[in-house]
């Protein structure tokens, strides 16, 4: 019997990459590679990049420089680079690391075993097309063995809104739905698999128009498979909460009490800029309108600070929205350069600036992070059971409200969904005892 060949695989910036990172593996399968956790003693690495930040991408080519000695030492060794970098860099990439054997985009999956295969036969590979066909469909089907509680399963890609600092719509492309029955058998296969909980990804999700009800319609469907206990979805634009996805918040008991809806910034002139085509008043709407329908909702946000032409006053607006909203948890980054981008051809803020601006509002965040979690102490609270922690007889699972919650009992399995007693609030997790 011939020997597996290894494949590494390193996953970069969002769920949607975890999620293809996973699907590529499981095509791989079918090429005769397991994966394995070095890259030491792997026939081929593959990088799943992403290219939303500056500093991701220059990543990307110092964690190639580290491969160098590897590649001399075994010139078998097959490099690939997948993602939005390979999206958005192209043969440029091979150009500057030579020794990168292979180039795929996020939207040519599909076609990596016979990328492979022209790569293992000594030549360079490279795919960045966005072809018409769906490459989920394409790609083998998912083995059937059993696997974790919790899954990344994508239904919507790519990005119409053009914010001007983004560059998912060009390395992601136009958006796309995959169809509800398609999404819905997926489904079904993995919860046969053990999952209980599903997280539905897309760069724009709640814009997802493969059910003739949108995202609410899918999610009421889902709600319909027995086993499966919780839903999930990530990320979605303001300007597509539709009326029945925040109805579905209050009358879908699957529906996780959590959501993540960036705003990016407070300031109306700020949000004009960037292009994202509602103001500060009517996010703030929408919130209340989501909170009536289910008042214990966490909410998420993703921020950028120092974008171009913001001021000390704009700054403070992004500090009062924030103060009105009171998030459970957030991601904020200073504003970077995005070649291409609209936003990087303007007057921009001062390094300095944007520094003492993120710590004022991660300081901020924080707090309001830490009073929600300390909220939680007393409460009693569902929890999806992840893993064994640290100390012996101990599970560690995730809240409704996505709060990391350690247990200690006896018996607990993992994807047991348990009522918990929150007892102790720490820096990053909960401790809970059974009910
Ligand atoms: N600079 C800083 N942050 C950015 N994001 C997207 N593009 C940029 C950029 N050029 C952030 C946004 C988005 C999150 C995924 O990344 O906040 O919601
Ligand atoms: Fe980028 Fe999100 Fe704006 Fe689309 S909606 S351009 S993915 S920040």
């Amino acid at each position: 019997m011939t020997q597996p060949k290894k494949l590494f695989i390193k996953t970069y910036g969002c769920q949607m990459n975890v999620y293809d990172s996973e699907r590529m593996a499981e095509a791989m399968g079918g090429q005769g590679y397991v994966q394995t956790d070095s890259p030491d003693d792997a026939d081929m690495i593959l990088l799943n990049t992403c290219h939303i930040r500056e500093k991701a991408a220059e990543k990307i080519y110092s964690e190639l420089g580290r491969y160098k000695g590897l590649k001399a030492e075994r010139p078998d060794l097959r490099i690939g680079v997948a993602g939005c970098v390979a999206q958005a860099e192209g043969a440029e990439i091979m150009r500057r690391q030579p020794m990168v054997d292979l180039v795929v985009g996020p939207q040519s999956y599909h076609r990596l075993p016979e990328l492979e295969a022209k790569a293992r036969g000594g030549e360079k590979a490279l795919d960045t097309d966005f072809p018409e066909e769906d490459k989920f469909e394409r790609l083998k089907s998912r083995p059937k063995a059993k696997r974790g509680p919790t899954a990344f399963l994508t239904v919507q890609e790519g990005c119409d809104k053009f914010c001007a600092f983004c560059v998912v719509p060009y390395t992601r492309g136009a958006e796309v739905s995959r169809p509800a029955d398609r999404v819905l058998s997926e489904a079904r296969d993995l919860v046969e698999r053990g999952v209980r909980e599903l997280t539905l990804l897309g760069q724009n999700v709640n814009a997802y128009h493969g059910h003739e009800r949108g995202l609410a319609g899918l999610i009421r469907e889902l709600a319909k498979i027995d086993g499966l206990a919780r839903i999930r979805f990530t990320t979605s634009h303001p300007n597509d909460m539709d009326d029945d996805l925040i109805a579905a918040h209050g009358d879908c008991d699957k529906l996780m009490p959590y959501l993540h809806l960036p705003v990016q910034a407070g300031s109306d002139k700020i949000l004009k800029r960037m292009n994202r085509q509602h103001t500060a008043e009517q996010y703030l709407r929408l919130i209340e309108r989501l909170r009536a329908a289910r008042p214990d909702l966490h909410l998420s946000g993703d921020f950028i600070v120092g974008f171009p032409e913001e001021t000390e006053a704009d700054f403070r607006d992004t500090m009062a929205l924030i103060e009105a909203v009171e998030y459970g948890s957030a991601f904020s980054f200073k504003y970077s350069e995005r070649p291409g981008t609209p936003a990087a051809e303007r007057p921009q803020v001062p390094e300095a600036e944007k520094d003492d601006r993120l710590q004022r509002l991660q300081a901020l965040l924080t707090r309001q992070q830490r009073a929600l979690q300390d909220a939680m102490v007393g409460r009693e609270v569902g929890v999806l059971f992840e893993k064994t922690g640290r100390l012996p007889g101990q599970m560690v699972g995730k809240s409704d409200y996505l709060h990391a919650v350690h247990v200690a009992a006896e018996g607990l399995q993992p994807g047991d969904l348990r009522p918990v007693r929150i007892v102790e609030s720490g820096p990053n997790s909960l401790k809970g005892v059974l009910v």
